[in-house]
């Protein structure tokens, strides 16, 4: 019977004490390997939580933090096997009237970290040896743009960019780097955006959550474990052939590389144009 067994292994979280972060720790908990999780939200200092279970404060956005989890996390368990960067924020403004600090921060939560705790990591992993997987949780927002959601787009398609030039240059040392997109989650992050987008919109949370569902080909917005079992794919053998992708988890909100859904049911006429670029092409 196939299982996927990761007694021994450890992963690294960050953002791991509430939303898609808590759904990644507690399927790896099942699945047998000792967790770290790295989160603002934690109490001061590291606090062994059970024996498989280690809570660090980290604030993604500052190298020392990014260095003492993951040298905490791999003096904690021998040594250190997934990061997932997951810890993520945002705010919501039409691009015209957003603020610089809210630009700033949102920029400096969701890139920067993804960069120090990938760099931090990249480096212990270099230094085990035997390779090991990093997995960035991105979103449809690193391909699509979203209304009042300008600093949070540009954050999301920078951690994309970031996540193909780590694949790119750690694939010799088999470290396999990915992204996941998720599309709409359940969680504490998106019930706020619904009351602030509201606010901006006119509309109630209510309203959005409708709209929401409505644009989801599955017919339900995800919840965390929705996106928890593609992390654990990712950093399963079963997917040891895969780096540098970007692997969306929409319920088919956003397909392949052409887009949403809608677009993708729009692009009839561009298609059939590329068509027949590529037949006159032939013909040359
Ligand atoms: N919820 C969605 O619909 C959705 C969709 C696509 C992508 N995402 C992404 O998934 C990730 C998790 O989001 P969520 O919806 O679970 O949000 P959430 O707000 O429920 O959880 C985010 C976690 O990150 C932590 N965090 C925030 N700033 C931090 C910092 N500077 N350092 C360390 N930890 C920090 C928070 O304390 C929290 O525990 C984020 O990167 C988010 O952008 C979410």
């Amino acid at each position: 019977m196939l299982s996927i067994d990761f007694a021994g292994r450890t992963l690294v979280v960050t953002g791991g004490l509430t939303g898609i972060g808590r759904g990644i720790a507690d399927l790896f908990l099942k699945a047998g390997a000792n967790v770290v999780i790295g989160d603002i939200a934690c109490p001061e200092g590291t606090e062994r939580v059970h024996d498989r279970l280690v809570h660090i404060r980290t604030d993604v956005t500052k190298r020392a933090d990014a260095k003492r989890l993951v040298a905490e996390a791999a003096d904690a368990f021998g040594r250190i096997d997934f990061v997932v960067n997951n810890s993520g924020m945002s705010t919501m403004d039409y691009a015209v009237d957003m603020r610089e600090e809210d630009w700033d921060r949102v920029m400096d939560v969701n890139a920067k970290g993804v960069y120090l705790v990938s760099q931090v990591a990249a480096k212990q992993l270099l230094r085990q040896g035997g390779g090991g997987r990093i997995i960035n949780i991105a979103s449809q927002a690193g391909k699509n743009g979203y209304r009042c959601m300008g600093n949070y787009c540009a954050s999301k398609h920078a951690v994309l960019g970031f996540t193909k030039v780590m694949a790119l240059e750690l694939a010799k040392d088999q470290i396999l780097v990915n992204a996941v997109c998720p599309g709409i989650v359940e969680t504490d992050m998106k019930r706020r955006e619904r009351v602030e987008g509201g606010l901006l919109r006119g509309m109630t949370p209510e309203e959005i959550l409708a709209e929401d569902r409505s644009q989801v080909p599955l017919g339900r917005t995800a919840e965390p474990e929705d996106v928890a079992n593609v992390v654990l794919f990712l950093a399963s053998p079963l997917s040891s052939y895969m780096t540098g992708q970007a692997t969306n988890v929409t319920g088919g909100m956003t397909m392949h590389e052409t887009g949403r859904t809608e677009n993708v049911r729009g692009t009839d006429r561009t298609r059939s144009a590329a068509s027949r670029l590529f037949v006159s092409y032939r013909m040359y």
